[in-house]
C-alpha cells in the first residue's frame, strides 16, 4: 500500500495524469495540481478553511444560470481574466487594446440599423456614438459585425432585470460596418456601476473591504473575418473609478473623452431634443484568427 509524504504525494498525483491522451490537457492538469499543492503547503491550509473554500465554490456554482455567470465574476475580481487576456495579447502591433468580456455577454445581439437608439426605453442623457473599424494600416473594414452592450442608468444590464424574459435586449445590439468601416448609434450616457453583490463573489468583495465598482463604459466585440476578434470596452474619461476598477480592466488607450454638445442636430443630421454627448472611438484590428466568444448559455466545446 503506497504511503506518501507531502512531496511524494504531489509527484504521485502529477504522475496519475501521465496517460492523458491530449498533451496540452495533460500539461494543464499537471501544472494545476502542482500550483494547488503548493498553495496548500505554503499556507498550511486548515480543514476549516478547506471546507469554507469548498462551500464558497459550491455557492458560486449554484448562483450560475444560463444568463448569470458567477465563475466569470470570480475570475474577473481575482484578476485572472485580465491575466489570461494579457498572456494572449502580448504583441498588439498597433491594434486596439483588449479587456475583459465580463459576465453580461448574453443572448442574441440583433443586427440593428445605424443611428438606432439602443436604449430608447431608458431614461438618461442621450449620447451619440460614432465609430469606425480599420486594419493596422488604417484601411476601413466593411461588413464587420460589431456587438455592443452596456448597463442602464441604475447600473444594471438588461439580463439582470426581470423584464429581460419579456422585453429582451436593451442597450445591446449588433451593427455591421459600412463601406467606409463606420457605424453609429444612439444610447444613454452610461454610469459607473457595482458588479453583482448578491452572490458569493460580491460577499467576498464587501468582506475584504474592496469596493465593487466598475467605471462607466460600453462593451464592444469587433468580429472581422480574417482578423483576431477584438473584445474591449471604451471607458468614459473622468469617471471616479477609472483608477480602481474592481476587475482591473482599464487601459489608458481605452479611455475616451466624451464631449458635451448642445448643437441642435446630431452627426447624422437628426434633431437633438436636448443637450447630448458625443463619443468618438476607432477600433484597429489585427490579422489573425481565433474564435469570438459565444454569448452565455451557449454550450462550449472542448478545446482542441
Ligand atoms: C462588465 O463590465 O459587464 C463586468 C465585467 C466584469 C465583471 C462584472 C461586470
Ligand atoms: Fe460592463
Amino acid at each position: 500500500m503506497a504511503q506518501f509524504n507531502e512531496t511524494e504525494l504531489t509527484a504521485a498525483v502529477v504522475k496519475s495524469f501521465e496517460q492523458t491522451p491530449n498533451p496540452r490537457a495533460k500539461f494543464l492538469l499537471q501544472e494545476l495540481v502542482k500550483s494547488l499543492h503548493d498553495y496548500v503547503s505554503k499556507t498550511g491550509l486548515t480543514f476549516e478553511e478547506w471546507e469554507y473554500a469548498i462551500d464558497f465554490l459550491t455557492r458560486t456554482g449554484h448562483k450560475c444560470t444560463d444568463i448569470r455567470q458567477e465563475f466569470i465574476l470570480l475570475s474577473d475580481v481575482f484578476g485572472v481574466s485580465m491575466l489570461v487576456d494579457a498572456v494572449n495579447h502580448r504583441d498588439r502591433d498597433g491594434a486596439t487594446e483588449t479587456t475583459v468580456l465580463g459576465p453580461f455577454y448574453v443572448g442574441e445581439h440583433k443586427v440593428t440599423p445605424h443611428g438606432t437608439d439602443v436604449s430608447e426605453s431608458l431614461e438618461g442623457e442621450r449620447m451619440f456614438v460614432q465609430s469606425r473599424v480599420t486594419d493596422l494600416n488604417g484601411k476601413p473594414l466593411a461588413g464587420v459585425p460589431v456587438d455592443i452592450w452596456h448597463a442602464d442608468g441604475d447600473g444594471f444590464y438588461d439580463s439582470q432585470k426581470e423584464t429581460y424574459a419579456t422585453e429582451g435586449a436593451v442597450s445591446r445590439a449588433r451593427f455591421i460596418t459600412d463601406s467606409d468601416g463606420s457605424f453609429f448609434f444612439r444610447t444613454i450616457l452610461p454610469c459607473s456601476y457595482p458588479i453583482p453583490t448578491d452572490g458569493p463573489v460580491g460577499e467576498m468583495i464587501m468582506q475584504t473591504k474592496r469596493h465593487p465598482m466598475r467605471p462607466a463604459h460600453i462593451h464592444f466585440l469587433v468580429n472581422a473575418p480574417g482578423y483576431e476578434p477584438l473584445i474591449t470596452h471604451v471607458f468614459i474619461e473622468g469617471d471616479k473609478y477609472i483608477d480602481s476598477d474592481v476587475v482591473f480592466g482599464v487601459k489608458d488607450e481605452l479611455i475616451a473623452k466624451v464631449e458635451k454638445r448642445s448643437d441642435p442636430t446630431m452627426p447624422d443630421g437628426k434633431k437633438a431634443d436636448a443637450p447630448w454627448h458625443l463619443m468618438t472611438y476607432e477600433f484597429r484590428v489585427k490579422p489573425g484568427g481565433g474564435m469570438a466568444p459565444k454569448p452565455l448559455g451557449t454550450k462550449v466545446a472542448e478545446p482542441a
